[in-house]
This record gives C-alpha cells, structure tokens and sequence, in this order.
C-alpha cells in the first residue's frame, strides 16, 4: 500500500511508496521518459514516468494530455538534486482523472488577460501563495480579537444611509425605494457596544470608487472593531498590537510564500510597536520638506500618500486630522476643535493608509450640530443620534482595509492580486 501525501515531501518520505494527487504544473518528455512536475494544494513535486513501467497506451495518454490535466501518482520517492524541491517520484502508477488540452494561461500573457481568466489563474503559485497568506490574515484577526475580549457581531450590507460620505455609495433598487450598499458596519457596531462593549467584524464594504488606482476595490473586506470607554490613543495601542500579531503569525505559518512572492522578511521582523505618531500638521510639513507639492488642509490622494510613505520605514499613524476633510461622527479635539481626535495608519515602502478610525463625537449637541454643519438630516440618522440620548459614552473605533493590509505586507503591486475575485470599476466578471 502507498501513503497518500497532502503534505509537502521531505526526508522523511524517502524510499517510501506513495500516492500523490493533483494537477500537472509542467511536462517534458524525453524518449521513453515523461518528467511530470505536479502541484497540489501544498507544493510542486517532480515525478518520472517511463513507458515501460506504465506501458506503452497510458504513456501516449499521458504524452497527449496537457499542463492542468488531473492525476493521481503512485511510486517511491527519492532525493534528486536536479527537481525543483530536491525530491522525485519514480512512478509505477499513473491514473490520469481528467483531460486538459490547450490550457488558456501560458508565460507572457497580458494583464487583462489573466484578470478574464481569474477562475483558472487562482491555481498559479502567486495567487496560491497570496491566498494562503490571506487565510492567515483573517485567521489572525479573529484570533486577536477573540483572544482581546472583542465580541464579534454584525451589521447589515443594506443600508438606507452614508458613512463616509455620498459620493462613493451604491445605490440599489429594493422593493420599490432605494437602498444602498454600505461604506462600512461603523455606525450599527457603534449601537453594539452598548450591549458587548467591544466589538468586532469582518464584512464587505463597498465604495463607488470612481478613481482607477492600485488601492482602490469597489468590494472589499472590512475588520472593524469599536470599543466603549476607548480614546483615540487606546485605539491606536490595539490596532498596532493587532498588526505586529497579524506579522507574527504570517512569518510563523507563510514564510515559504512570502519566499515566493519575494518579500523581505527581515522587514517584516524589523516592524516593532509603538509605530511613530504623527499630527496631520507634522505629516504636511514633512512631506514639503520632502518637495511634495501638498498644503495643510489637503486631503492625502493616492499620489501624495505614495511619495510620503517611501520615506517611512515602518508603519505610521497620523492623528488630528483638520475638521473639514473627515467625516462628521469624528469627535473633534476639546482643545483645539479644528481638528479631530482620529486616526490614519499609514504603511511605508509607498503604500499608504491601510486603517482609518478615532473617538466618536458622543455628546448629543456636538453631534446634531456637526450633522447640520455638513447637511445632513438627523431623522435619516435617528438611531446613530439616539445612542447619544440613553447613556453616551466615551468610545472609538477603526477600520482595517483587509486587502489594503496584504497589498502592502505581501508586497503586491497592485491591490487587485489581494482578493480571489477583485471588483474595480471596470470589473465585474468573473
Ligand atoms: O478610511 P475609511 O473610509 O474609514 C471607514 O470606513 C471607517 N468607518 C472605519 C471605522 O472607523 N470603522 O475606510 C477604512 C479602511 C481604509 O483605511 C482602507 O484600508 C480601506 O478601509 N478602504 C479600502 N480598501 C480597498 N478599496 C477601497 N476603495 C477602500 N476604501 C477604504
Ligand atoms: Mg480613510
């Protein structure tokens, strides 16, 4: 009897019979040799074939399907200097379980192409790699938050108003009115915490997002998390604990894919908290001192966010915020209402905010005022408003773009590598 192997070969399996499964990455043929390399979930592991130990129908079989087809392997493993991992299978069994023939996806094809063909392209050893490093990342955030005393809940993807403003909303038909698709589960967490305290989630949000960069989804996943009796600093201390976990736990379980993706690891050790913090006003004045054409008051594009972030070398939060460029629910500061007590964290090597959070306005008349400040009507809001009638506290919260987060750690170049089926402007399929 052969073993069957999920796992990566090593030294341990030398000499041993074993089955393996999976699909071929490569083939060659040389005379009356086959050299498969066959991938599966773990690896790739070169195999041989010769005709005379298969015999000479399932060798021509085997000659005429193509990279992709479907097998199971059976032979003894042995250590082989040449094969791509240092092992080989001398096969005696081969059972070929579904054809492939002209596979698509071949070296050199275009960008667009690879995109039209995700559903095939998501077995290449990038995005297996990227997607396991995904796993990890949400596997992390639970775990962190589960292990800090966060609750997790949830808020609904229907929504009838905005959190981050009007201009990036989905609107939807919904029997009759309209709905729209939300920016975030901010506000419905906001009303939870006055059951759990803290609370986190892990949800979609959506973004009309007219502008085409390498950080922008119209759909992507969302942890959140709020928190009663939090300021802005506490905040600030769990999303940088919650980070360095999410670090640690990638270099622990996915360091073989970071390899593959060629990220430095010894960066990724090297990022330790307490990040740096920052005043907006300071961020300005170093970014001119770095000839980066920006004045205060300035909202941070995707342009000027790259050309600061290149001088960062590590993570960095960016706090007081002018009270025009952020949304209405941020609390502003007592001491100096021009700006509020929120939050940005930016990440280095020009890849710029991956979190956005800071202390809610929990006062009812600063947040009725700020409400008719920006326009908005209170009765589109009466339940956010109402949280502020029966027992307000002190609270904050944040948000971590979740692909944002492995665009950067992963060392991706654009976000859409991040996420199985990106969703841009121009795509919906597949
Ligand atoms: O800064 P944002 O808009 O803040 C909020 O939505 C708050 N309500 C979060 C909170 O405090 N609970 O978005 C938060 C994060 C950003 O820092 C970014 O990482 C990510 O969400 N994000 C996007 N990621 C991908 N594509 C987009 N279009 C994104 N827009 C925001
Ligand atoms: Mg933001």
């Amino acid at each position: 009897m052969a073993e069957h192997i999920d796992k990566v070969l090593c030294d341990e399996y030398i000499d041993k019979r074993v089955t393996v499964r999976g699909w071929i990455y490569r083939k060659r043929r040389m005379g009356k040799l086959i050299f498969v390399v066959l991938r599966d979930a773990t690896n790739i592991i070169q195999a041989v074939v010769e005709e005379r130990k298969i015999g000479e129908e399932k060798f021509k079989l085997l000659d005429k399907t193509g990279v992709e087809s479907s097998l199971i392997l059976t032979g003894k493993v042995r250590k082989e200097q040449r094969a791509p991992t240092g092992y080989e299978i001398d096969v005696d069994s081969v059972e070929i379980i579904g054809t492939s023939y002209n596979f698509p996806i071949t070296k050199d094809k275009s960008d667009d192409f690879l995109l039209d063909n995700r559903h095939l392209w998501v077995r290449s050893r990038e995005m297996n790699a990227i997607l396991k490093i995904r796993d990890t990342v949400f596997g992390a955030i639970h775990e962190y938050f589960r292990e800090n005393g966060y609750c997790e809940s949830h808020g609904p993807m229907f929504v009838t108003g905005a959190v981050e403003g009007g201009s990036t909303l989905f609107e939807v038909p919904y029997f009759g009115k309209k709905a729209y698709l939300t920016q975030s589960s901010q506000f419905y967490l906001e009303t939870l915490i006055f059951s759990l305290e803290k609370v986190y989630t892990i949800a979609p949000s959506f973004r009309a997002e007219k502008s085409r960069t390498r950080r922008h989804l119209t759909e992507y996943w969302h942890a959140e998390a709020e928190a009663a009796w939090y300021h802005n600093e506490d905040m600030m201390r769990d999303e940088e604990e919650l980070i360095v976990y999410m670090i640690q736990r990638l270099i622990e379980e996915r360091k073989r894919e970071l390899q593959i993706l060629n990220r430095d690891i010894d960066f990724l050790k090297s990022i330790e908290k307490p990040f740096k913090r920052m005043k907006y006003e300071e961020l300005i004045r170093f970014a001119q001192s770095k000839g980066i054409d920006i004045k205060y008051g300035d909202d941070l594009g995707a342009d000027e966010e790259t050309a600061i972030t290149k001088h960062f070398d590590g993570p960095v939060f960016v706090t007081h915020y002018p009270i025009e460029i952020k949304p209405f629910y941020h609390r502003p500061d007592p001491e100096n209402p021009r700006v509020v007590l929120c939050h940005d964290l930016l990440a280095p090597e020009g890849y710029g905010e991956i979190i956005g959070g800071g202390e809610r306005i929990y006062k009812l008349e600063v947040l009725l005022r700020r409400m008719e400040e920006e326009g908005l009507n209170p009765e589109d809001y009466y339940w956010y408003v109402d949280l502020r009638r029966y027992g307000s506290v002190p609270h904050a919260g944040f948000g971590l773009g979740v692909e944002r987060f492995i665009w950067w750690l992963a060392g991706l170049s654009h976000i859409k590598y991040a996420i199985p089926y990106p969703r841009t402007i121009r795509r919906t399929r597949p």
